[in-house]
């Protein structure tokens, strides 16, 4: 007998006016039961009401299309619904990535795609090496730069960015997957001399691409980096490239991790699996120290982000306990600080406020990412630009002790989230072995104190920062390769943010939380909140708040044709798959009419959704 708990879950009352929520039903269904994991995809999640009418107030297509859902509506006839986990409507249908039948070929390349740099490695003969690029570099910056008759990638395009900053556009990984509202974004457009803007509701960067105005996806900049990097492994593996593991921040959510599998898509390359960094990082440090048990503790900063994963190595296997993380602290973070310090400095010495002259910006940007390197060997560096703007020259001295004062907050925050990936483990700061290091911010004295003075003893220094996340992306390409050297390693992984549902009160229900074991699939039953109700919103979101306001949401779409009844009476089951990448889909289905409705965001340009009457289950 289905009892409306609601009441548990809902922080308020709806206004009936209001479009109604769903109302929580019960506990997790075992999904295991036959059947129940054939129904799946993706969207979001709340209620409508209409107490009869069977046009309801589901939001309309193009509400769904602004979420980045193209929907559909025909009914597919129930002789085609047999087929576990594939909702299809139309020619256009395709199905759930995972269903797909890949044959893997070697070689697999890795590529870690750095907020600055990018390293890639693959297994060329006997071991897995780092593929060193054109330019005989073992990392290229993930900079793209567009001149009157070219576009150049990497060092060149780096190179070009004093002399033409407006077309030269970098930290693309801040952008990639992220909507043009998105507050941390907003924060960051003033230090980016490219220009942002939107177009079709979606996020561009516009340059002057040889002489013509163009608006790119994050996606086509990334592309153009990873294009850059596939060939330069065909270089040196002598083959062609067809497929590729790229990592991700273990912080990134389902639209990033999707958008950066676009990316690759777009660059030609077939991205077997999308890999988290730390996980990454802890499969080369377990080659390394192949049969020691131990629990390591991940900690990574890069140039844009920060992650830190509990993980536990045995016999070669990886098993990532707990991770946490922000995508927004790295090294670009730090050098915006200390970029403001001089520019305020510069203000109150000579009256002259350079922060709208993008060239001066430029060039003060590049001598302060030397000063910062330099002062992790240094106590004090100087900044000295000639000329800097008019007659003036910059001259101003920087110490490591101001650099950390104006860093001190994120370094800490880094510290917060290494605690709170303990307190998820359920494990003591004293039950961890190793410390391991990743990523070109770790360099930094005051971090490496920091974690130091937290864990008392010396995080492990037996792998390069850079390129251990580059390296066991590699080792984990050879592994999806079917390669015998790999044969025995195996990772598990899990995912770092809680995903639910909206229900009445605009209340989060999870269905997945953080830290569960990947691939996975889970499910709970809801109900309607009204009388009569024949129709629900499902709105996805992903975050640990318990108000679905403060999280993000994922999507959204309308389940419609439930017979009407008094609410509480009707089930609707909605199941979450979330795959080896970390990427969702979501399922609801009317238990009563077997009616299903789903959305598979799994690969962008084919987006369907699509009403599907199944057979009613006995
Ligand atoms: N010696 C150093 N001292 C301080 N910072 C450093 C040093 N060496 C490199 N960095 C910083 O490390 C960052 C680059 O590190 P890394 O290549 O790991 O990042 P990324 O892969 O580009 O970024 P992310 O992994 O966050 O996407 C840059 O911000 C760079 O300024
Ligand atoms: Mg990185």
């Amino acid at each position: 007998m289905p009892t409306r708990a609601h009441g548990d879950e809902s922080a308020r009352e709806p206004d009936p006016t209001q479009s109604l929520r769903l109302a929580f039903h019960e506990l997790p269904m075992d999904v295991n039961a036959p059947g129940a994991s054939a129904l799946h995809a993706k969207g979001g999640l709340s209620a409508t009401t209409g107490p009869t009418s069977s046009v309801l107030l589901s939001p309309d297509s193009s509400a769904l299309a602004q979420e980045g859902f193209e929907m559909r509506s025909q009914p597919v006839p129930a002789s085609e619904t047999t087929a576990p986990a594939m909702v299809v409507a139309g020619p256009e249908a395709v199905p759930a990535d995972d269903e797909i039948e890949l044959k893997i070929i070697p070689p697999v390349i890795g590529i870690d795609l750095g907020t600055t740099y990018s390293c890639a490695s693959a297994k060329r003969g006997e071991r897995v090496e780092i593929i060193p690029n054109a330019q005989g570099q073992r990392s290229t910056p993930s900079w793209v730069s567009f001149t009157a008759d070219e576009r150049l990638v990497g060092d060149s395009a780096k190179n070009a960015y004093q002399s033409n900053p407006q077309n030269t556009v970098f930290d693309v990984k801040r952008l990639i997957g992220r909507d043009f509202d998105d507050p941390e974004l907003q924060k960051d457009l003033k230090y980016w001399p490219f220009k942002v803007v939107q177009e079709d509701g979606k996020l561009k960067i516009q340059v002057q691409d040889c002489g013509v105005v163009r608006n790119f996806t994050p996606e086509e900049i990334a592309a153009m980096v990873l294009r850059k990097m596939k060939r330069d492994a065909e270089s040196f593996l002598g083959q062609q490239v067809v497929q590729a593991v790229i990592t991700v921040p273990a912080h990134f959510n389902d639209a990033q991790r999707q958008a950066t599998k676009d990316a690759g898509a777009i660059a030609g390359l077939q991205v077997i699996r999308i890999i988290n960094e730390p996980t990454a990082a802890a499969i080369a440090y377990s080659l390394n120290k192949r049969g020691e048990p131990s629990r390591v503790l991940v900690y990574r900063l890069g140039g844009g982000t920060f992650d830190v994963s509990l993980i536990s190595i045995k016999d070669g296997d990886s098993k990532v306990l707990a991770t946490a993380g922000d995508t927004k602290i790295g090294g670009e973070d730090f050098d915006n600080r200390v970029l403001d310090y001089l520019v305020k400095q510069h203000r109150s010495r000579t009256g002259i406020d350079v922060s709208s002259n993008l060239r001066t910006l430029g060039k003060l940007r590049s001598e302060v990412e030397k000063a910062k390197r330099t002062l992790s060997s240094q106590q004090s560096t100087n900044i000295d630009i000639e000329a800097l703007e008019g007659e003036h020259g910059f001259s101003e001295t920087l110490t490591r002790a101001k650099f950390e004062e104006l860093n001190m907050d994120l370094f800490r925050r880094t510290m917060l989230l290494t605690e709170q990936v303990l307190i998820d483990a359920k494990l003591r700061k004293e039950d961890v072995g190793d410390i391991i290091m990743v990523g070109g911010s770790t360099h930094i004295p005051k971090v490496q104190q920091l974690l130091k003075n937290y864990f008392g003893k010396e995080p492990s220094t037996i792998m390069n920062p850079e390129e251990a996340a580059a390296f066991g992306t590699g080792v984990q390409g050879a592994i999806l390769a079917g390669d015998d050297d790999y044969s025995t390693l195996a990772v598990l992984d899990v995912n770092s943010l809680t995903l639910g549902v909206e229900v009445v009160g605009d209340v989060m229900s999870p269905i997945i939380p953080r830290n569960t074991p990947i691939p996975t699939c889970m499910s709970k039953i809801y109900t309607t909140f009204a009388d009569w109700q024949t129709s629900v919103v499902i709105r996805v979101f992903e975050g640990e708040e318990p108000l679905t306001r403060y999280n993000h949401l994922l999507g959204m779409f309308p389940l419609s044709g439930i017979p009407p009844a008094r609410r509480g009476v009707p089930k609707i089951d909605v199941t979450f798959r979330l795959d080896v990448n970390g990427i969702m889909k979501v399922t609801a289905v009317d238990k009563g009419t077997s009616m299903l409705k789903s959305i598979n965001r799994g690969n962008s340009k084919s987006i369907t959704i699509s009403n599907v009457l199944k057979h009613a289950r006995s």
